[in-house]
């Protein structure tokens, strides 16, 4: 491993208050949204999605890399520019989501265990060598009345760990993601819990297989109650139970934690990180930013609609998105 390498890519993708944009949905996940959008599940309608949102005018203001997925990286625009280049060009760092998506975990109902690690050393080269300098990885962990269990947690925590060792060995920033879901009607207090216990042992994972935690970047959930919970909390609660449950489980040594969105609307998102900045400026030892898919992308996607004259009006609004979220780290 080339610690160097690393940390300064770590540095630049969130330099001057920057954060990453998530456009790494799997071709079933991007036709659901297309679907839901009344959009042609297609791979050129999904090239044309992706090569709008990377000509975005102005989007490396405040987006410093973008995680794009296995299609992704292999486009090009419309004229034969590779994405790769479109990217490096407006000085926005690629990287790539490596996991190959979730799958049930066998014997524990409602849980679920990532799949990816086999011929993962070979994909990262490639990635690598295709201009990737970072690499995702997202664990699944579902709140309901009798789970997470110990062996689900058990099971996500120490593969995260495995594919981080192989991306430091590559020389690929590992971008480590275990997400808490939203889903389901649990407190925030329960989301607390699952979380802490979660970073906890996935520290001690990294730990165990020696994986340098001055260079990853860790993106979690936010602590927040289940969307069907009938008691949801304020913004100022949302951001210091988060903060709270960031300080008791992530070491001070990790450089950056960028947060995904997960089912909050763009609104929210931006306010808890907001909220977070503001009143927990001097409690936070980590850069701390976003890593959003849905909270910059939904209003754009719903503008463009797949027709080319919603163009530059879904662009703007994915600009606008992106600035307001820098705006609340930077703030
Ligand atoms: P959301 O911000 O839509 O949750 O997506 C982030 C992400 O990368 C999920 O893996």
């Amino acid at each position: 491993m080339n610690k160097q390498i690393l940390t300064e890519t770590i540095e630049q993708l969130f330099a001057n208050g920057k954060g990453l944009l998530a456009m790494d949905e799997s071709t079933a996940t991007a036709n659901k949204r297309f679907a839901a959008a009344g959009i042609p599940q297609t791979e050129e309608m999904r090239r044309r999605y992706r090569e709008m949102i990377i000509t975005t005018p102005g989007l490396s203001e405040s987006i410093g890399g973008a995680i794009l997925f296995d299609e992704t990286i292999r486009q090009q625009t419309a004229t034969g520019i590779p994405f790769i280049q479109v990217l490096q060009d407006a000085g926005i760092i690629p990287g790539i989501k490596v996991d190959q998506g979730t799958k049930p975990l066998a014997g524990f109902p409602g849980e679920k265990i990532t799949e990816g690690l086999d011929g993962l050393r070979e994909r990262l080269a490639e990635y690598k060598t295709l201009g990737a300098r970072f690499a995702k990885w997202r664990a699944v962990i579902t709140i309901d009345k009798n789970i997470p269990t110990e062996a689900c947690i058990a099971a996500n925590m120490q593969q995260l760990a495995l594919y981080a060792a192989l991306c430091q060995e590559a020389d690929l920033v590992p971008m480590v993601e275990p997400e808490v879901l939203m889903t389901g009607d649990h407190t925030i207090g329960r989301c607390y819990d699952v979380t802490e216990k979660c970073l906890k042992q996935l520290f001690d994972q990294l730990y165990l297989f020696n994986v340098d935690i001055e260079a990853i970047i860790l993106k979690p959930n936010m602590v927040i109650a289940g969307e069907a919970a009938s008691q949801q909390n304020t913004v100022d609660e949302v951001a210091a139970a988060t903060v709270n449950c960031l300080r008791a489980s992530v070491p001070v040594a990790v450089p950056a934690i960028a947060f995904l969105s997960g089912g909050q609307t763009p609104e929210m998102a931006a306010a808890h990180l907001l909220s977070m900045h503001k009143n927990f400026r001097n409690q936070l030892p980590w850069i701390l930013s976003f890593s959003f898919a849905r909270a910059i992308q939904q209003p754009a996607l719903d503008t463009w609609k797949g027709q080319e004259a919603n163009v530059a009006a879904a662009q703007r609004l994915l600009y606008e998105r992106a600035k307001l979220d820098a705006a609340a780290v930077s703030s």
